[in-house]
């Protein structure tokens, strides 16, 4: 018998995936996606009492759900939210435990595009770019420790009218010792690194003093 407290995906169709997860729609909430990890990464059974202490692959909600709760307290500090989605927490789900988080929509309520849609779509311009390099600004000024800063994982949210570009995979600390969650300077050194290689992947020009995309030249 299931539990009576289990979410039913397996006759859902995924919403959309990446490597390591499969979303999901929330039954319950159309504003809430249900995130598991996918069955080749949570193979063996998870009942002993190592993979208990050290949550399995589970650790992963675990380090994004501490960056989260670190981004609110700098809400508190700078008054405004940070660039990541709402976390609600964990779920059972017949997939494994679940990560319940806000599905970060556009002005019609769909799915958000990716800033890789964009950038193939010609829906990138100078409003965008501005945009992006306010969430590349708030990115430092909330500490967001960002390990995979990828065009697939920063969507661009429209939310009464009001847009912007919110991170919504690899970020929090995988270190033992989280040494960037303390450390502000070598958090910014690992941003730095990280909007670098966006700049690669983009094909923005970025002026790494001032942390600024630009459109390149034209020729
Ligand atoms: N909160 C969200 N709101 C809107 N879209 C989302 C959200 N979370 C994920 N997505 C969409 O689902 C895709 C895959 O999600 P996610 O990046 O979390 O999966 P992953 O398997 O961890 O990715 P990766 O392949 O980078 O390891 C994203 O590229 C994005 O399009
Ligand atoms: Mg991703």
């Amino acid at each position: 018998m299931k539990p009576s407290n289990q979410i039913d995906l397996a006759n859902l169709e995924p919403f959309a995936q990446g490597s390591e997860r499969l979303i999901y729609k929330s039954p319950s909430n159309n504003r809430q996606l249900v995130k598991v990890i996918k069955e080749k990464h949570r193979k063996r059974p998870m009942d002993n009492l190592y993979e208990r202490m050290t949550l399995g692959p589970y650790i992963l909600f675990m380090r994004e759900y501490a960056a989260y709760i670190s981004a609110l307290m700098m809400q508190e500090k700078l008054g405004r939210r940070p660039p990541l989605p709402r976390i609600f927490g964990t779920v059972p789900t017949d997939q494994g435990i679940g990560q319940l988080v806000r599905m970060i929509s556009d002005e019609m309520g769909k799915i958000a595009p990716t800033l890789q849609d964009l950038l193939q779509t010609d829906g990138f311009t100078q409003t965008e770019l501005n945009l992006l390099n306010q969430f590349v600004e708030d990115l430092y000024g909330f500490h967001i420790v960002a390990y995979d800063l990828k065009p697939k994982n920063i969507v661009l949210e429209v939310k009464k009218s009001v847009r912007r570009f919110v991170l919504v995979d690899g970020f929090g600390d995988r270190a033992l010792i989280p040494l960037k969650s303390i450390f502000t300077k070598l958090n910014n050194r690992k941003l730095d690194k990280e909007i670098a290689k966006l700049a690669n992947q983009t094909g923005l020009v970025l002026d790494r003093k001032n942390r600024k995309f630009h459109f390149p030249e034209k020729q």
